[in-house]
């Protein structure tokens, strides 16, 4: 008994000495956070093995969506481009020399992924990586976007030659030639440009809606008013003169020619073309008065919503409905309409404006 308690008083005492040690190590600054001298023997693997067990416990019951949808690659390609190639590099293309010098240093992608099912890819991209310079996905609120950065990093290992500038880089082909232009040129790469339509199916169409909210809309993207990851990327360090001419220029821009797919289900798209128009017995806002189609909108803070994407319509009438998009000026203006819609009525209506043609 009595030496089991001498035993207890020794080691709390060196306990004691430790953390006083530490706390003037500490205290004084003589701590090497020096990325150069690499961490003390056993640290590195510490933290990560603290990493791995970490995403492999959280990641736990996250259910991952279809990922197999073409758009989507697409998409998690072009903002990899923008928000993580500085990083881990990109298929075909190594990592850069400050990405080398960062402790840990950032895997190139084709490593990156590897060990890693969907839901723990996922995790990672939207919570991001504590001490080691691995971001969190920017947007807090939209765990959504993540999963596109997914669908495109599960498609790496078979990304071959020159496919990931293709994917990421110039839709049809034509950025390069674009180039002069700047800034929309890599707006083009999502948005299309000058007759060049933007990605089908999950990014909205920017041509022919008005400067003002064009600028507006950038203003709250950038100020994270709206919440985007993808566009707060791309939103966030615009200056005042290059929104307006990024405004003016897809205000102006000639409506690309795109073919608008055939409506899966007419019955559907009749559906929200009654509520759109007025006509249903279900009496809602008459989405049409500020809208469209027939009318011209009666401010240039209402958007178009013609061929706009289902996808893309459905889930920005979601967010309305739980008051959680911001916008432009007249924002608030939705969310009472939307407060009225049922789920069925949200589909409807997406089915009906995807229908129909931009500028017809
Ligand atoms: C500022 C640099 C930086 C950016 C930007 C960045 N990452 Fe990372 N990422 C890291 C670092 C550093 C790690 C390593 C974490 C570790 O091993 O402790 C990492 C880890 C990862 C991993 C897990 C790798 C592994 O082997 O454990 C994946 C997957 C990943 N990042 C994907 C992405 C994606 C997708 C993006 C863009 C949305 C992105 N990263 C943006 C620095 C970055
Ligand atoms: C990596 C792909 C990508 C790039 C590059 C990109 N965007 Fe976007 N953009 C998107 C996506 C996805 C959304 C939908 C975001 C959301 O859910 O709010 C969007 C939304 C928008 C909207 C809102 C449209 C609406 O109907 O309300 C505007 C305006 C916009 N982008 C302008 C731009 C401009 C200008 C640039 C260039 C500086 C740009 N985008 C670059 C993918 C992109
Ligand atoms: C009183 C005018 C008004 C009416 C009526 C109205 N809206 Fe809106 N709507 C707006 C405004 C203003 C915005 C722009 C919000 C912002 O600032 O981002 C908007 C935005 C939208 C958007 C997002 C568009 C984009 O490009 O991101 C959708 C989708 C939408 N409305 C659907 C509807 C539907 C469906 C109805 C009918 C049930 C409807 N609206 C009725 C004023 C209206």
């Amino acid at each position: 008994m009595i030496r089991m308690s001498a035993i207890v008083r020794h080691g709390m005492i060196l306990a004691l000495i430790a953390v006083v040690a530490a706390a003037v190590l500490i205290a004084i600054g003589l701590f090497p956070v020096s990325a150069r001298l690499g961490h003390l023997p056993g640290v590195g693997w510490l933290l990560h093995t603290t990493y791995q067990r970490s995403v492999d416990f959280w990641s736990a019951g996250i259910d991952p969506p279809p990922l197999d949808d073409p758009a989507l690659v697409q998409l998690g390609a072009a903002h990899f481009e923008s928000g993580c190639r500085a990083c881990h590099g990109a298929p075909g293309i190594p990592n850069g020399a400050l990405a080398a010098a960062m402790l840990p240093p950032p895997p190139h992608i084709t490593h990156a992924i590897k060990g890693w099912d969907d839901a723990e890819l996922y995790w990672i991209v939207r919570e991001g990586v504590k001490m080691s310079g691995m971001p969190h996905w920017p947007a807090v609120a939209r765990d959504d976007e993540p999963w596109a950065l997914v669908a495109f990093l599960r498609r790496v290992p078979r990304i071959r030659g020159t496919e990931y500038i293709r994917l990421a880089q110039a839709p049809a082909g034509r950025v390069a030639e674009l180039g002069a232009i700047g800034r929309v040129a890599n707006c083009a790469r999502c948005h299309g440009m000058d007759g060049v339509p933007p990605m089908p199916g999950v990014v909205p169409r920017i041509d022919g809606l008005s400067a003002a909210y064009l600028a507006q809309t950038l203003r709250a993207y950038a100020a994270r008013r709206r919440d985007s990851g993808i566009m707060a990327v791309q939103a966030v360090g615009l200056s005042e003169t290059e929104i307006a001419a990024l405004a003016r220029y897809y205000a102006a821009a000639p409506v690309a020619a795109m073919t608008v797919a055939a409506p899966t289900k007419p019955a559907l798209v009749e559906q929200g073309r009654r509520i759109a128009l007025g006509v249903s017995a279900r009496r809602l806002p008459v989405c049409a008065a500020c809208h469209g189609p027939g009318t011209r909108p009666k401010s240039p803070l209402f958007p178009v919503l013609a061929g706009q994407p289902q996808v893309y319509l459905a889930r920005q009438l979601h967010f309305f409905r739980a008051r959680n998009r911001g916008g432009t000026s007249h924002v608030t203006l939705m969310f009472p309409i939307a407060r009225q819609l049922e789920d069925e009525d949200i589909d409807a209506l997406a089915a009906y404006y995807a229908s129909l043609r931009r500028g017809g």
